[in-house]
């Protein structure tokens, strides 16, 4: 098998400027304390110290999401990488990579895959994971980019066949206008043959979910409140972190979970990029994120819906996690 690419050192781009954190932040931030409900998009919680908390998350017993879905991936990761067929492998929002070893270890079996393209917002762990990866995988070219994948779709290699990874639920992140948009901008990304290999989490018994949104050792609450800490660093705000809390909350009817910090007394806060007080009384809440679980059906619908082909789909024993293998 021919290896076009190796010997090649591994490399990152980063497509964010310098001051793009604090434009796009300060946008976010404007809208987020001036317009009801207050929402913050949740690419804020990845600076160098929330991936490590997420990272630590993975590793609760309470998230089950984790560790569901390395199981699912290592019992279908040689159907992935024959129905893939992929000599290049992207994973969106890849973090520390730490699953995918699962699906490199398959492909390096079959010696088909020639490169390996992790993306994500935040440079941090993306360096730290190439830095292993380039150890662990010596015959891959590691292309790691720095981008938003709500933006930069249109950075991603060409070249062969792709499968683009989707990892860890954060497709559930989305709002339900957005994710319909972002599936359709990867469909059409894509050419006919490529694939998109997707993790959902899936509805269970809301005492679980809410569990593995709101541990007890309180290491969510800190990553959630960390957005907090991004704002008053990038954007010169005052934020009381100690005066604000977490709140984790089972939305039945969008059927998401509703993460929020909720302000604990009154009080005032300043964003000196923005010129900009804002002021909070007791119980006033910020949406940072949400987390939305699926029926199964209603991913292949989607994913269908989006312009894909042919989708397969697998779950664990309890049902607890899917992952679809959509080819276009
Ligand atoms: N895939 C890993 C990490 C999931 S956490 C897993 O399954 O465990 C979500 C990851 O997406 C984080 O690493 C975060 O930095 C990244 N991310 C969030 N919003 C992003 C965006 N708009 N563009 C690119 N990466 C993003
Ligand atoms: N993408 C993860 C998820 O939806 C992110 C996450 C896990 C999260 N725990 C959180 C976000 C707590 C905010 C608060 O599961």
């Amino acid at each position: 098998m021919p290896k076009p690419y190796s010997q090649v050192a591994p490399s990152i781009d980063v497509h964010l400027q310098p001051d793009w954190a604090r434009i796009a932040l300060e946008r976010d931030v404007r809208r987020a304390l001036t317009v009801k409900p207050r929402v913050l998009p949740p690419k804020w919680f990845y600076d160098a110290r929330g991936s490590a908390l997420f990272h630590q998350i993975t590793q609760l017993k309470e998230y089950y999401p984790t560790e569901t879905e390395r199981r699912i991936l290592a019992q279908q990761a040689a159907t992935i990488v024959d129905l893939s067929g992929a000599e290049t492998l992207i994973e969106l929002g890849s973090g520390t990579s730490d699953k995918t070893r699962v699906l490199l270890d398959a492909f390096t079996q079959r010696n088909q895959l020639q490169r390996f393209v992790p993306f994500d917002v935040s440079e941090a762990p993306l360096r730290q994971a190439m830095d292993t990866l380039g150890l662990q995988y010596p015959h891959l070219s590691l292309r790691g980019i720095v981008g938003d994948f709500t933006q930069h779709l249109g950075l991603l290699p060409t070249g062969g066949r792709r499968l683009i990874a989707f990892l860890g639920g954060t497709i559930g992140n989305f709002y339900p206008e957005e994710r319909q948009i972002f599936l359709e901008n990867v469909a059409r990304t894509l050419q006919p043959g490529d694939g998109l290999l997707l993790g959902t989490d899936l509805i269970k018994d809301p005492v679980r979910l809410v569990a593995a949104y709101d541990d007890p050792g309180g290491v969510t609450a800190e990553f959630n409140l960390n957005a907090l800490h991004v704002i008053n660093r990038t954007l010169g705000a005052n934020f009381d972190v100690t005066a604000w809390e977490h709140v984790a909350l089972w939305d039945a009817e969008h059927e998401w979970m509703d993460l929020r910090v909720q302000s604990k007394r009154l009080q005032s806060v300043h964003v000196h990029a923005l010129d900009l007080t804002v002021s909070f009384e007791t119980g006033d809440w910020i949406q940072t994120e949400i987390s939305t679980k699926f029926r199964q059906e209603r991913v292949q619908q989607e994913l269908t819906s989006a312009g894909f082909d042919s989708v397969t789909s697998w779950t664990d024993p309890a049902g607890d996690f899917n992952l679809s293998l959509a080819l276009r």
